[in-house]
């Protein structure tokens, strides 16, 4: 490409070398930097047709077997997760002019640690769309126009590269929903009132509407300090423990006269109450059902028991045992688990009661020494090191092989 030179102009949209910024010069034409950005613009636009656009993308069951891979059981909730996410894009991608297509946003419940945040981030990186997550104990009855709620989406068009397009069609998961819940033993009479007031704060920007964010960095930006984002094509996705809803659930079904809900009442194993969850116990457990409406779909994950706990360990595509054999690996080192030895971890992990949050905590622990020797361990000839229970259970040290098929048990 040539330089510029003072007698040229955009070829596209006519301006002079002096009204522009930079003018770029090529054996037979010129553009500049405006119709640059304008042709990334329809690039950008483009790609994002391409990526939603995709038949077989937005197949309900193509996002479950991708979910599969990295989330161990909770099918119900993959299937609900997949089938509002393929509708949600279905639906921003082909507007309709005689029918109003309501957004459905989702309420995803469940113990922590089971799996409801990885599941979303999964969803969003296999459709490519940008995501963001925050805590809604951040937000505040201000929240609308306070900080908090533009963090959110400064969050989100972070993740879209600064593309306000992308962003308007990105996937926010807000956690902890339910302790934005009203509180109080009755909730008609001892009206929390704060925590309604983060519910409205937050119904405004699910709800849809254009919201101001300032921009972040040191970059100028020519329009203004404060970017305009429509929230009405952002799926929202809020998760919660929900703890007591059970209670609720249970309340509601023996409150029946006698007969088919009491009988499955009785049988339901405690756990398996949240199942059951309809909109109206997560308006008893504390919110207005304005936001309740809101969210047409409701999911539930399950408790991860400890057959399911080993599968966590070793089956997902990024499974923990995987991710720390490859970093043996970079030191030369095979490392090896006994199967009774993830069977332990599990079983720590349940003791716990933080489900696969307690199982990274746990091997991070057992496998500490090792990673600090590991340089030194390897220019004595160790080439494995094999975990069994005795190490889990902290009664021996991992058994070392080395080169020189010496078996040497160090401290
Ligand atoms: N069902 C599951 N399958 C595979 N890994 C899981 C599962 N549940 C949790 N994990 C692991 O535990 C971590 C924490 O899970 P997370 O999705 O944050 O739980 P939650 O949002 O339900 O509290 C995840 O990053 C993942 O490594
Ligand atoms: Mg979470």
């Amino acid at each position: 490409m040539a330089t510029t030179t003072p007698n040229h102009a955009c070829d596209f949209c006519g301006k002079s070398k002096e009204d522009v910024e930079k003018l770029i010069v090529g054996e037979h034409s010129a553009i500049c930097n405006d119709c640059i950005d304008l042709c990334v613009d329809i690039l950008k636009d483009e790609n994002i047709k391409k990526n939603h656009g995709d038949q077989q993308l937005l197949n309900p069951s193509s996002i479950k077997d991708y979910l599969d891979e990295y989330v161990i059981g909770q099918d119900e909730a993959k299937i609900v997760l997949s089938v509002a996410v393929s509708q949600h894009f279905k639906r921003i991608n082909n507007p309709s002019k005689d029918i109003r297509l309501e957004k459905t946003n989702m309420l995803l419940l469940g113990p922590t640690g089971c799996g409801k945040t990885m599941m979303v981030r999964k969803v969003a990186e296999f459709l490519n769309v940008p995501f963001a997550i925050c805590d809604a104990t951040s937000i505040t009855e201000a929240g609308y126009v306070g900080d908090d709620v533009e963090s959110i989406l400064l969050q989100l068009i972070n993740a879209a590269d600064g593309d306000i397009k992308k962003a308007e069609r990105g996937i926010v998961y807000i956690d902890e929903i339910d302790k934005i819940a009203r509180k109080g033993e009755n909730l008609s009479i001892t009206r929390d009132v704060s925590g309604e007031g983060v519910q409205q704060a937050l119904l405004k920007l699910i709800e849809g509407g254009l919201v101001r964010v300032p921009f972040s960095g040191k970059r100028k930006h020519p329009g203004g300090d404060a970017q305009e984002i429509d929230t009405g094509s952002i799926l929202f996705i809020c998760g919660g423990a929900f703890v007591g809803l059970d209670k609720i659930i249970e309340k509601r079904l023996h409150s029946r006269s006698v007969g088919f809900h009491s009988e499955i009442s009785t049988k339901q194993q405690k756990k398996n109450y949240y199942n059951l969850a309809s909109t109206r116990d997560v308006i008893q457990f504390g919110f207005i059902p304005e936001f309740v409406g809101r969210f047409g779909l409701l999911a539930n994950v399950n408790e991860l028991e400890i057959d399911d706990l080993v599968r966590v360990l070793k089956e997902p595509k990024n499974s923990l045992i995987k991710q720390y054999q490859y970093i043996f690996k970079l030191d030369h080192i095979e490392l090896q688990f006994e199967d009774a030895a993830l069977s332990m971890i599990a079983k720590k992990a349940k003791e716990l009661e933080t489900n696969a949050r307690g199982l990274k905590n746990i091997i991070e622990k057992v496998l500490l020494p090792y990673q600090f020797d590991a340089v030194n361990l390897v220019s004595r000839g160790l080439k494995k090191i094999l975990i069994s229970t005795d190490t889990i259970a902290g009664t021996s040290p991992a058994i070392m092989i080395f080169n020189k098929t010496v078996n040497e048990k160090t401290k």
